[in-house]
């Protein structure tokens, strides 16, 4: 083996690359909870590129016969009916650990300086897994694929001058057809997938190269020792892939209870009118997105104009890249900084909650007044911490990691 290692390593940096991103990469050692969704994130990728894999052998990719080999996956094809609703829970359960990965670097600062970098290729890799869900909702053909993509990308309409065009353009035809169905399903199972893949490896290495944050929102790299190696570092290997097995077999719990017992979330992961084949000539009653989707879809409706709601829903999410230059304060972690800033952040979080729920109810006046309240929560913590992050009362930071 010894020998077989070092004819490999003569031609190809294995070990090199072994070194460098495990074994002698070295962790801050006060990692705590929030600290497994990175790797999780990495595990439901690779469980939907599988799934996906074997879905896409049954699956045909027609307006005629997508949603009929859909349900041929379910009842004819051994074990389809798991692979189809190990991809379905897998998109839900990608957004519920991106959405608190990311929740996590809000509350340690993990976007600052040095780590803007990361928190962009986070940011883009965000927006294409937010693409990849929605062309991957076209394809089983149901009503609400139909009427969710007819709605989405009529959106785009609302856009002065290239609206219309772009929207034809969109779609390859006057209405959400055979020809777009073809072009989701090739995005879907190619495009984005690579793109989405060398996004996550981009990811990674600007995270290896300027190394972890952690809970303090101390510089590890900061205090070494005489061999050059951060007192406060562990190597990656084996001790955080050891602990992300813990945080894997939790995850894999949670993940199986749904699979087997509510496959369909109670209509929030697999909503009750996709059961019906599309029906360009029937407009479902109640049109939502999935639940990953609704707190900007709440936003978009909060706005009684089309093309400001458009703009308020974009706007939403380029907040967010902007971030690391938004947040002025020296300060990383939560645990050093004001009570303006928790309960900034507490509020936040409320928000995007609630409108979350919002957005999937139907719109009634009171509804839309409460969407327009939380828009503005929303947004008014980019606001707030622009203003107050700049000269902030924060606590002394310790030298090294605490616990
Ligand atoms: C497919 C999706 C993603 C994968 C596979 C992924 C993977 C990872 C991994 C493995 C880590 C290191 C472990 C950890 O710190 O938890 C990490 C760190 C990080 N990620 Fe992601 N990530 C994804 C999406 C995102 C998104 C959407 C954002 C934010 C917009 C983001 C922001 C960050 C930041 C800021 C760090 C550094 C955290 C720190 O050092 O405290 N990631 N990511």
């Amino acid at each position: 083996m010894q020998k077989l290692l070092a004819w490999v390593d003569d031609r190809f940096p294995l070990t090199k690359m072994w070194e460098e991103h495990l074994s002698k990469y070295y962790a801050p050692k006060n990692f705590n909870f929030w600290y497994f969704f990175g790797s999780l994130a990495l595990l439901v990728l690779v469980i939907q590129i599988i799934s996906g894999i074997f879905l896409t052998m049954h699956y045909k990719p027609d307006g005629a016969t997508a949603f009929a080999s859909v349900e041929y996956i379910m009842r004819d094809v051994p074990y389809g009916w798991l692979i189809r609703y190990i991809h379905s829970t897998g998109a839900t359960a990608f957004f519920v650990v991106v959405y608190l990965h990311m929740f996590r670097g809000l509350m340690y600062g993990s976007y600052k300086q040095p780590r803007e970098l990361i928190w962009l290729f986070g940011m883009f890799i965000y927006l294409v897994l937010m693409a990849e869900a929605f062309m991957g909702y076209l394809l089983p053909w149901g009503q609400m694929s139909y009427w969710g993509a007819q709605v989405i990308i009529s959106l785009f309409g609302a856009l002065p001058i290239i609206g219309d065009p772009l929207t034809l353009w969109i779609r390859g035809d006057y209405v959400v057809s055979d020809a777009t169905l073809n072009r989701f399903f090739a995005l879907h199972v190619i495009a984005l997938p690579i793109v989405l893949l060398g996004l996550v490896v981009a990811h990674i290495l600007a995270l290896h190269e300027v190394g972890s944050n952690n809970p303090d929102g101390v510089e590890i790299k900061k205090n070494k020792d005489a061999n050059g190696i951060p007192v406060d570092g562990i190597p990656f290997h084996p001790y955080y892939t050891v602990k992300d097995i813990l945080g894997v077999v939790v995850f894999l719990i949670f993940f199986c209870v749904v699979l087997f017992f509510m496959p369909e979330g109670g209509g929030y992961m697999l909503e009750h009118a996709n059961f019906i084949p599309s029906d360009p000539l029937k407009t479902p009653e109640h049109i939502a997105p999935v639940w990953y989707f609704t707190p900007f879809y709440a936003i978009l409706r909060a706005v009684p104009d089309k093309l400001f709601g458009v703009i308020a829903m974009g706007a939403a999410i380029v907040v967010l890249f902007l971030l690391p230059w938004i947040d002025q304060c020296k300060v990383k972690s939560i645990r050093y900084r004001s009570v303006i800033y928790k309960a900034n952040l507490a509020a936040f979080v409320v928000a995007f909650l609630v409108l979350g729920w919002l957005g999937m109810e139907p719109a009634t006046p009171g509804k839309t007044l409460a969407a327009q309240f939380f828009s503005l929560v929303y947004f008014g913590f980019f606001a707030v911490l622009y203003v107050t992050s700049k000269n902030e009362q924060t606590k002394p930071v310790p030298e090294r990691v605490t616990k």
